[in-house]
């Protein structure tokens, strides 16, 4: 009796103190979102994609040798995607590249997981914004130190 009394008191006493902690500690938990833990996540701002319509870019450095090249063009108008068209494929595919003077999709966009050379881009690369994307003049969300190996490349 008397022991789980003394448990009791003791859960109670620490309980009691825990308010007293939180407020004497002078540095808070801080979240990379900058947001107390417990708040509902806010939305970022939304940022306009730099880049004119294509054609007009000049085209982004590469900062590591496998990277997907980046899209120095405005995508606007071009991201809609159906089975019958795909319009970056419109420009960038084997049929059209030239007339539009833009980069040819890459070979390896013509093989499928096994490494068969097949004659249209494989479906595996047929949502190119998975990959390649646009750019816009925003602050990286966290420091890194990061290097490429772009300069043993070009
Ligand atoms: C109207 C034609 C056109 C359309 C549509 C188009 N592009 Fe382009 N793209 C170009 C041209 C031309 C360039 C060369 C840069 C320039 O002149 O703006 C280019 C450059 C690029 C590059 C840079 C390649 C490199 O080697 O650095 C990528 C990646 C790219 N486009 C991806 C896309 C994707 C993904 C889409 C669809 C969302 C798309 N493009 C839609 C014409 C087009
Ligand atoms: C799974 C990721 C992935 C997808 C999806 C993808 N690409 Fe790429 N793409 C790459 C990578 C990685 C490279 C650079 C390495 C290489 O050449 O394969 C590249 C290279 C390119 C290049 C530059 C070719 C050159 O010779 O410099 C163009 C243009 C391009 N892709 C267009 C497209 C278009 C258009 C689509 C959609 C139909 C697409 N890609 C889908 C990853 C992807």
């Amino acid at each position: 009796m008397n022991k789980s009394i003394t448990i009791l008191l003791a859960t109670l006493g620490l309980i009691l103190s825990q308010p007293a902690i939180a407020q004497q500690s002078t540095s808070r938990v801080q979240t990379l979102r900058g947001a107390d833990a417990a708040a509902t996540d806010q939305a970022p701002p939304e940022r306009p994609y730099a880049g004119k319509s294509p054609g007009s870019q000049k085209l982004v450095a590469r900062t590591f040798s496998t990277q997907p090249p980046l899209i120095p063009h405005s995508i606007e108008g071009f991201e809609e995607l159906t089975l019958q068209s795909n319009p970056c494929l419109s420009c960038h595919g084997p049929e059209n590249y030239k007339n539009v003077k833009a980069p040819k999709v890459a070979d390896s966009h013509f093989k499928d997981r096994d490494g068969k050379v097949l004659l249209e881009v494989s479906a595996s690369r047929y949502q190119c914004t998975g990959c390649h994307v646009p750019q816009a003049n925003a602050k990286p969300l966290v420091a890194n130190t990061f290097r490429g190996d772009a300069a043993k490349r070009k």
